[in-house]
C-alpha cells in the first residue's frame, strides 16, 4: 500500500500542495510527476492517490490531462485537488473529479488551493503560506478518516459541463541569448516539445501552452514572459485579483 502523489507542477507550487497532503499519511510515498512521467500505470485498491493539478484558463492543463488519463485505479481512494492563482477555478475541479471517476478511482474528497500565480507574479505572492498549509493539514486528516471508513465524496464541486474550451494565452515567451548557458534543461522539461532541440533560444509559440516549466527550470533566469499583450494585461490582472481568496474543501 502506497500514497501515490500525482501532480503536474511547472512552477513547483502544485507539488508543494501535493507534498503537504501526502506528509499527513504515514505510509510509504511514491511520486508520479506528470511533467516527466508519461507511461501507463495502474494503482491497487489499497493505494491512495493524491492528485493535484494546476488550473490553466479554467481547465486542468491539456498535457496533464492526457498523461493522467493513462493512470487507472481499482476503486482506489483519490483526493482530487486543483491549485490556482487566486483568480478562478472555473471547471477545473469538476473536470478532475470526472476524470478520476472515469478512470476507476473512488474520489473521497476534493479541494481548490491557492498559490502564487505563475504568470502574473504580483498575485498571491508567498502562497501557499502557513495559514494555507494548516488548512491543508486539517483537510488531509479528514481525508484519512474518510478513507478508513471507506466513504466517498458527497459534496458537489464547482464547475459546469461541457467544460469551458481550452484557451491558448497570447503572451510571448522570450529567451535572452546573452544569459543562456545552453544547458538544454528547458528543452528536456517542455511538455509540448516547443523548444527546438538544437536551439533553446527559440520557442514555437503555436504549440507552447505557456505552462512556465522552462522559465522555472532555467538556471540562468534567461526565459520570461514578454511582449505588448503581456505588459498590457499585467497591471489590470494583478489589480483585479489582488483580494485574497481562501482554499475550499469538499468532503
Ligand atoms: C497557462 C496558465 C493559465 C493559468 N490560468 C489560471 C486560471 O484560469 N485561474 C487561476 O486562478 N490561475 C491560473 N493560472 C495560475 C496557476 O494556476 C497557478 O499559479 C498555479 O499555482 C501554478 O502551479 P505550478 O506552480 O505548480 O506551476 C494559470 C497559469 C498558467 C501558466
Ligand atoms: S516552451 Fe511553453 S510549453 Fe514548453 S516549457 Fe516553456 S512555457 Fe511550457
Ligand atoms: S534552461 Fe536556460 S540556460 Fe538552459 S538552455 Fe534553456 S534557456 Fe538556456
Amino acid at each position: 500500500m502506497s500514497i501515490v502523489e500525482i501532480f503536474f507542477s511547472p512552477s513547483g507550487t502544485t507539488q508543494k500542495v501535493a507534498d503537504q497532503i501526502a506528509s499527513n499519511f504515514s505510509q510509504e510515498k511514491e511520486i508520479c510527476n506528470l511533467l516527466i512521467f508519461k507511461s501507463a500505470k495502474e494503482l491497487a485498491s489499497d493505494d491512495v492517490a493524491v492528485v493535484v493539478m494546476p488550473v490553466f484558463a479554467g481547465r486542468i492543463p491539456k498535457a496533464a490531462r492526457e498523461r493522467l488519463s493513462k493512470i487507472k485505479g481499482n476503486n482506489t481512494p483519490a483526493i482530487a485537488v486543483v491549485n490556482y492563482g487566486n483568480a478562478h477555478v472555473t471547471d477545473s475541479l469538476l473536470e478532475l473529479v470526472d476524470l478520476l471517476r472515469e478512470n476507476s478511482f473512488n474520489v473521497v474528497a476534493a479541494a481548490s488551493t491557492v498559490s502564487h500565480h505563475s504568470i502574473f507574479d504580483g498575485v498571491a505572492v508567498g502562497r501557499p503560506d502557513q495559514s494555507d498549509l494548516e488548512k491543508i493539514d486539517e483537510f488531509s486528516q479528514k481525508c484519512i478518516e474518510k478513507i478508513e471508513t471507506n466513504e466517498s465524496l458527497k459534496s458537489e464541486v464547482p464547475g459546469n459541463r461541457p467544460y469551458t474550451d481550452y484557451k491558448q494565452l497570447p503572451f510571448e515567451i522570450s529567451c535572452d541569448d546573452s544569459l543562456c548557458a545552453f544547458c538544454y534543461d528547458c528543452v528536456s522539461v517542455c511538455p509540448e516539445k516547443a523548444i527546438p532541440e538544437d536551439d533553446p533560444i527559440e520557442t514555437d509559440l503555436s504549440i507552447c501552452s505557456r505552462c512556465t516549466a522552462c522559465i522555472s527550470i532555467c538556471p540562468e533566469d534567461a526565459r520570461r514572459f514578454s511582449g505588448d499583450a503581456f505588459e498590457a494585461k499585467k497591471p489590470a490582472f494583478e489589480e483585479a485579483n489582488s483580494e485574497r481568496k481562501e482554499p475550499e474543501f469538499y468532503l
